[in-house]
């Protein structure tokens, strides 16, 4: 069944809450090369076996299916760690030519940034989001359980030189790790033009380590960099954007709080994702997930599929839930799900 242009552009990824999804986050493998502690245990975890994980045809069909026919007009690759995908720069280009106009995005820990930046860049990526929490070499390896800092540094460089700006970094505060840093890592970014954004950590590590307690909070990480820094609320509207905005000493320079767990922006959510194993996925914290690889291997059309992935929106949730009694942790990790 072929559908008619007028098809193509009808359909909408909408919510029973009327919220639409047109930022699509596509984790092209569940593998990583660091061990950070609030995301997988030292030996890592039980990978997905290579037959279930979508090839690159299907993962490029899936996101011409999402940009082509439902609306999606932003897609970020992410892991686990998407450069450890042998196919990664041939999928960025192919998804170029399936979506010209989309924004194309990466959220890596830069490790081997510095070979890849270039042709990433040639292949029509237009930026990237660097996982960084710490800029002190033996901090950085008590975090990630790896020493190497000095490649996520020289990735970002590559990045820049690349042309993949504007380059945010997340970082994550860990209480009595890395949360007398903050203010650190905000100079060091700030010095080098990258946008820094705070991300409260969340209960999806493999572990179920996480506890309220421990998690740094959006109002200590303001506090902790007001002690080095005047911030004031940035006046751009935020939109659906999960970052809150202050800028720094005036502006224009920028910081980011990204305060899932305090101060939830669920209700101005636009994003789905895709995992690895072709899995829809209407929230990170979502219960339940929707089945697109079968029908895609069992010869489904971009419009079944396009269906499909409609009817697996409308059970969005309103919100993730944390602080309800009941919450349960999703069965997967963040590092199956995709950032
Ligand atoms: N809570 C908050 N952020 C997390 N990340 C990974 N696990 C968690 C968590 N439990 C971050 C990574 C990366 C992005 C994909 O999400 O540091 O920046
Ligand atoms: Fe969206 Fe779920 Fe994140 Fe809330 S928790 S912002 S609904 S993805």
């Amino acid at each position: 069944m072929t559908a008619s242009p007028t098809d193509q552009t009808q359909q909408r990824l909408v919510d029973r809450f009327g919220r639409v999804a047109t930022d699509l986050r596509v984790s092209l493998t569940d593998r990583c090369n660091l061990r950070c502690t609030y995301c997988m245990p030292p030996e890592g975890l039980d990978w997905l076996p290579g037959d279930e994980v979508l090839t690159d045809d299907e993962v490029v069909r899936l996101i011409g299916v999402a940009t082509g026919r439902l609306g999606v007009q932003e897609v970020r690759f992410t892991g686990g760690e998407p450069l450890v995908r042998r196919g990664l720069v041939s999928i960025v280009a192919r998804t170029r030519e399936v979506a010209p106009d989309a924004e194309l995005s990466i959220t890596t820990n830069a490790l081997g940034l510095a070979k890849m930046a270039g042709s990433l860049a040639e292949a029509g990526l237009d930026r990237v989001n660097v996982s960084l929490d710490s800029i002190r070499p033996d901090t950085f390896a008590e975090i990630t359980r790896r020493d190497r800092l000095a490649d996520v540094v020289a990735g970002l460089e590559a990045a820049a030189d690349a042309g993949l700006g504007p380059i945010k970094i997340n970082a994550v505060l860990l209480r009595g790790v890395n949360d007398d840093q903050a203010a650190e890592l905000l100079g060091w970014s700030l010095e080098r033009g990258y946008e820094l954004r705070f991300i409260e950590q969340m209960p999806l590590d493999a572990q179920h380590g996480w506890s309220r307690d421990t998690m740094v909070t959006a109002d200590e990480t303001l506090a902790a960099l007001s002690t080095a820094f005047e911030l004031t609320p940035a006046e751009e509207p935020r939109g659906s954007a999960p970052a809150e905005l202050f800028y720094v000493d005036g502006g224009p320079a920028k910081v980011g709080i990204i305060a899932s767990v305090t101060r939830p922006f669920c209700g101005d959510c636009d994003r789905v994702r895709l995992t690895a194993d072709g899995q829809v996925r209407d929230c990170l914290f979502a219960r339940s997930e929707s089945d697109l690889r079968t029908p895609l291997r069992a010869g489904a059309s971009d419009g079944d599929l396009a269906a499909r992935w409609v009817t697996a929106m409308a059970g969005k949730r309103a919100g993730h839930g944390i602080d309800d009694l009941g919450f349960l942790q999703p069965d997967r990790p963040m590092s199956a799900i995709g950032g």
